[in-house]
């Protein structure tokens, strides 16, 4: 975002934990250890708070996000379990091993943590800075890598000082992380383990916990830009983007003032778009009108990942 804040780094102790959970309960993005790597954490559970990770990593998409956890029961209300997810949660939470799952109808996570899609990632960490954060603000907590979008993953307070500076108000910092290396992302099936992301959980693990073999997404191609997934939620009906006013019996998504069946922003806020553009994507799609139409957005800071989105769903 282009408003610049004071970075604090505190000492993660019982009064940085305090002011770093404040912050979250505000709906501020904080950055804060795991045992992989710094994560840029928010409240999952609101919009708003998500949009502003995006924001201050200055990603120009949205990147589905993993959502972290205290404990299985936290898990249990934001995604359904398999027995195949429940063996890998046995064996490797907490650690450094994330699992996509199926939202369930009624999780309370922001859309836009799961960049609108019906799965959701979430991890149960191991790292006590980041299990008592999320005890302390009470939410699960989506965090990504605590870094500028593209650069490389910070393992400790400094790293994410350099790449965040003025972007964000706290780092805990508890020094460097053990892991130094992003999670292990997998879609546990009936029949086998998808790996989606190698990661400190190796698949020679993931194969003797689930008794499954691992296999990798789609035919069976190599891993090649990990990360990189190309799932995206796209509406079912035609949409139509950079049309400044309403068409006559289309649903149409506003940016700033004028007539709307939706506005991302009414005073033209893009982290406010951010925070709304899914749940108005989903709420066209299941409108009666059988067309949709979004109102230009600009090209500029988080706008960047607004309007990837929408060509994407628009595609
Ligand atoms: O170790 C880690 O995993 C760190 C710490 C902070 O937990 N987090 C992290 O997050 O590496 P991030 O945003 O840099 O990477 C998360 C990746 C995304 O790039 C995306 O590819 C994948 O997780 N992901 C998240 N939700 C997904 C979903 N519903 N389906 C498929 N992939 C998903
Ligand atoms: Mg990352």
């Amino acid at each position: 975002r282009a408003r610049s804040i004071t970075t604090q780094i505190r000492a993660y102790d019982s009064a940085g934990l305090a002011e770093a959970a404040a912050l979250i309960r505000a709906g501020e993005p904080v950055a804060v250890p795991t045992e992989t790597v710094y994560g840029l954490a928010a409240d999952a559970t609101n919009e708003m708070a998500v949009a502003r990770i995006y924001a201050a990593k200055g990603r120009p998409a949205f990147n589905p996000l993993i959502v972290h956890v205290n404990d299985l029961a936290m898990a249990q209300r934001l995604v359904t379990f398999t027995p195949e997810a429940e063996a890998l949660a046995a064996a490797f939470w907490p650690g450094a091993l994330t699992m996509v799952l199926p939202r369930r109808p009624d999780c309370p996570v922001a859309t836009l943590a799961s960049a609108g899609l019906p799965t959701l990632a979430v991890r149960l960490p191991s790292h006590p800075a980041m299990r008592a954060l999320i005890a302390a603000a009470g939410v699960p907590l989506a965090a990504p890598s605590a870094n500028r979008s593209g650069a490389i993953s910070p393992t400790r307070a400094a790293h994410v000082l350099a790449s965040l500076d003025g972007r964000i108000p706290l780092i805990l910092d508890a020094g460097p992380t053990s892991e130094g290396l992003e999670s292990t992302i997998v879609q546990p099936r009936e029949d086998a383990v998808v790996l989606l992301r190698p990661g400190p959980v190796t698949i020679e693990a993931l194969g003797e916990a689930s008794g499954l073999p691992v296999v990798l997404p789609g035919h069976g191609g190599p891993i090649t830009a990990p990360g990189q997934l190309e799932s995206h939620y796209a509406p079912s009906k035609p949409l139509r983007l950079d049309c400044p006013h309403p068409v006559e019996g289309q649903f149409h998504i506003g940016f700033g003032p004028g007539p709307s069946q939706r506005n991302l922003s009414a005073s033209g806020d893009l982290v406010e778009a951010a925070a709304n553009l899914f749940a108005a994507l989903h709420e066209a799609d299941a409108s009666g009108f059988p067309a949709i139409t979004v109102a230009p957005v600009p090209h500029r800071g988080i706008g960047l990942a607004i309007n990837d989105r929408l060509r994407r769903a628009a595609a």
